[in-house]
């Protein structure tokens, strides 16, 4: 199958590929589509033989579930329920985040086919922020189901090149909307009614950080991290490391926990790049990227990790990424997380 990139550098540009993917969306096709977060590989969340697309092209297992993406923020009454105890917290988060990175897992409607929600009785729900991605979902009128683009196990691409790697000769299209404004993959809640005030459950961490939330409820950490790609227990040793580079990565927790092997090439994935914190001076690194130089912002290393990650992956010269820990700390949390997954055990 031949992919198309369809660019949005102009108006006129957009309005065609805006056009094409609605068309495309429309007759069950799949299509690669940016958003703030990370590209999404989108289909019809209605139509099971589109959505079924999704999950060939990715090579993805049908347990894992996919986050529903709406036009407008009414819409998710009609393919989720709202359960009263907690209508109130609900209507504060949507109000307050959307459209932006922030999934919310609610009871689902008969209306949404089990493909999508993996025979669940629940169904992540978004409204995403990226103005093309808009465009598209107005035109379509419908309801968009949207992983991140990359193959299953593989980390999430942040660019239309970054899609184009993974995706190129199995999807007909791939939106070329720029690079994702966030950088990492929503943030994914759960509201419960609680004794004196909500909680809100964080299933994955993301852009939405635990002090954006506190405001609306007790936040709390989910024991077990929604996402899944990488730790079906049922097939053990059988799927690839989730957020997983070509390469070799290697998360440290302190600089002296690297003991480099002979003749090896390393690349020092760095937080902030500062001498000080003993990772740049510990060994002659072949390559170094640094993810937010000077004082270091979680956020800005949040935006640029994929991204960077994918270039030490594409750099010939080098063998093995260690990466530094960043702050455990608002998205620092997602970024580690990220880097624990990606991490060779
Ligand atoms: O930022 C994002 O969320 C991006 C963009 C494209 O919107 N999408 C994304 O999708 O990250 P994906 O498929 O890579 O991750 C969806 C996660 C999975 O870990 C899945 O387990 C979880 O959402 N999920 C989906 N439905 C769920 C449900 N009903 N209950 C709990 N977790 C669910
Ligand atoms: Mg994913």
């Amino acid at each position: 199958m031949e992919t198309e990139l369809a660019f949005t550098d102009f108006e006129d540009s957009t309005r065609e590929t805006v056009r094409k993917a609605v068309a495309a969306l429309q007759a069950g096709d799949v299509v690669a589509l940016p958003t703030e977060t990370v590209y999404g590989l989108g289909a019809d969340a209605l139509n099971p033989a589109a959505v079924e697309k999704i999950f060939e092209a990715k090579e993805r297992p049908h347990f894992d579930p996919l986050i529903v993406h709406v036009g407008h923020k009414d819409a998710f009454h009609q393919i989720a329920e709202v359960p009263k105890e907690i209508s109130k917290t609900v209507v504060q988060l949507v109000e307050t985040f959307w459209p932006g990175p922030l999934t919310i897992v609610l009871p689902k409607k008969p209306v949404v086919p089990d493909i999508v929600t993996g025979g669940l009785e629940t169904i992540a729900v978004r409204q995403c922020e990226h103005p093309v991605f808009h465009r598209i979902i107005k035109g379509f009128g419908g309801f968009i189901a949207a992983p991140s683009a990359n193959i299953f196990g593989r980390i999430s691409p942040t660019s239309a090149p970054a899609v184009m790697d993974q995706l190129e000769g199995r999807i007909p299209l791939v939106v070329d909307g720029g690079a994702c404004g966030r950088g990492l993959e929503s943030t994914i809640v759960r509201v419960l009614p609680g004794d004196k005030k909500p909680i809100i459950e964080i299933l994955r961490p993301g852009p939405i950080t635990n002090d954006d939330l506190k405001k609306f409820g007790k936040v709390v950490f989910a024991e077990r991290n929604v996402d899944v790609e990488d730790s079906a227990p049922e097939a053990p040793g059988m799927l690839a490391n989730h957020y997983a580079p070509n390469k070799p990565l290697r998360l440290l927790s302190s600089p002296q926990d690297f003991r480099p092997e002979e003749g090896k090439r390393y690349a020092l994935l760095s937080y902030r790049g500062q001498p000080k914190d003993g990772y740049l001076g510990a060994y002659e690194w072949d390559e170094v990227s640094v993810l937010s130089p000077g004082s270091g912002r979680v956020a800005e290393a949040g935006i640029r990790l994929f991204h960077a990650i994918r270039q030490l992956d594409q750099n010939e010269e080098i063998d093995e990424i260690i990466a530094e820990p960043v702050p455990d700390r608002a998205v620092g949390k997602a970024i580690l997380d990220k880097l624990r997954r990606a991490s060779v055990k």
